[in-house]
C-alpha cells in the first residue's frame, strides 16, 4: 500500500466504527448528503450526531451548518482524505471552529508478541462488561447515565471486536479493535487507573499489533497530541489530523421539531 492508500485505509477505518457507534445508538439514522455522510440519533450526543466524510463546496457546507444548527451537539470531523483543500475556509465561514484535534496514526504490524493475557469477548454480557470497563477510564467524569447509553452502544456495536487484558484473573486493561479489509483500527485502548505506568498499555498495544501481523494489515489509531510520542515508541507514525468542528453559536435543537 502507498501511505496515501494507507493514510485512507485508516479514515475509512474511522468512519465505519464512528458509524457503527453512531447506530449502535437506538433510533439513530444516518442521511447521505452530496457533501457529507451524518448520524442522527435521539440522544443529545456527537456519539450519534455528527457528519464526517466531508466532500464540501460552498452550498452544502451551509447546509450542513443547518443541520448542525438543528441539534444540540453535533461534531462534524474533518479526516485525511476529505476534501476540497480549503475545507478549513468553507467551514470558518460557515461559523464552524475547531473545538479540539486527534493524530492520525498508523503502524506497520510486528509478528512477536508474548505478553501478558488478551481475551475477546464474545457474548452479549462479557461485551458489555469491557465497553463497562472502557467507559469507566474514558468518561470517569460524566455521569453513569450517560455511560450506560455509551458502554450499551459499544457492546451492541458487533461488528466492533472488544477485547480485555487480564492480570492475575482481573480486567486491567481493554482495547476495541475495528477490522478493515487492510487496515485495522484500535479504539478505546485503557488501562485501570490502579495499573497505568507498568507497562500494560505498551503491551497491549503491542497485541494489537501482533494480531495485525497475523492478518498482514496496517494499524491505525486516532490519539491526543499528547500520547503521540508514547505511540511513535511503539512504532506508530503520524499520517495526518483529525479537526472536530462544532459551530460557534450552539444549535438550538428545536428548528428539526418546530417546538
Ligand atoms: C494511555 C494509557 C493506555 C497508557 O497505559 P499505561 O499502562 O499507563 O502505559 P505504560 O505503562 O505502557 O507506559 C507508561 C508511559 O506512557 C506515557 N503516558 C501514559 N499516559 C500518558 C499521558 N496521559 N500523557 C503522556 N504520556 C503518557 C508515559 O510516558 C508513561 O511513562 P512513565 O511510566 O515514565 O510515566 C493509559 O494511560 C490510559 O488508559 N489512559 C486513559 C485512556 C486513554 O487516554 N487512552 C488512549 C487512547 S488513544
Amino acid at each position: 500500500m502507498t501511505p496515501e492508500e494507507i493514510s485512507l485505509g485508516a479514515s475509512e477505518n474511522l468512519l465505519r466504527t464512528y458509524f457503527s457507534l453512531g447506530l449502535a445508538i437506538p433510533n439513530s439514522t444516518t442521511l447521505t448528503d452530496e457533501g457529507y455522510r451524518a448520524c442522527l440519533g435521539e440522544f443529545e450526543h456527537p456519539i450519534c450526531n455528527f457528519a464526517a466524510g466531508l466532500h464540501l463546496d460552498p452550498w452544502s457546507a451551509k447546509q450542513l451548518a443547518s443541520l448542525a444548527a438543528s441539534r444540540k451537539a453535533f461534531n462534524v470531523y474533518a479526516i485525511p482524505g476529505d476534501s476540497p483543500e480549503h475545507l478549513q475556509e468553507l467551514l470558518h465561514r460557515c461559523d464552524f471552529r475547531i473545538s479540539y484535534r486527534l493524530v492520525q496514526m498508523v503502524a506497520e504490524p510486528i509478528g512477536r508478541h508474548s505478553g501478558p493475557m488478551v481475551v475477546r469477548a464474545t457474548d452479549s454480557e462479557s461485551r458489555l462488561q469491557i465497553a463497562q470497563f472502557m467507559t469507566e477510564q474514558f468518561f470517569s467524569r460524566q455521569t453513569e447515565a450517560f455511560r450506560t447509553r455509551v458502554a450499551t452502544a459499544t457492546a451492541d456495536a458487533t461488528e466492533l471486536e472488544l477485547y480485555s487484558l487480564l492480570s492475575y484473573g482481573r480486567t486491567t486493561g481493554g482495547v476495541m479493535l475495528c477490522p478493515g479489509e487492510k487496515v485495522i483500527g484500535i479504539y478505546n485502548l485503557c488501562v485501570a487507573s490502579a495499573s497505568r505506568g507498568l507497562g500494560l498499555g505498551k503491551e497491549l498495544t503491542a497485541w494489537a499489533l501482533s494480531e495485525a501481523f497475523k492478518q498482514q494489515k496496517v494499524v491505525t489509531l486516532q490519539c491526543d497530541s499528547h500520547l503521540q510520542s508514547w505511540y511513535e515508541d511503539l512504532g506508530f507514525h503520524a499520517t495526518g489530523m483529525i479537526e472536530v468542528y462544532t459551530l460557534s453559536k450552539p444549535g438550538r435543537g428545536d428548528i428539526m421539531s418546530g417546538t
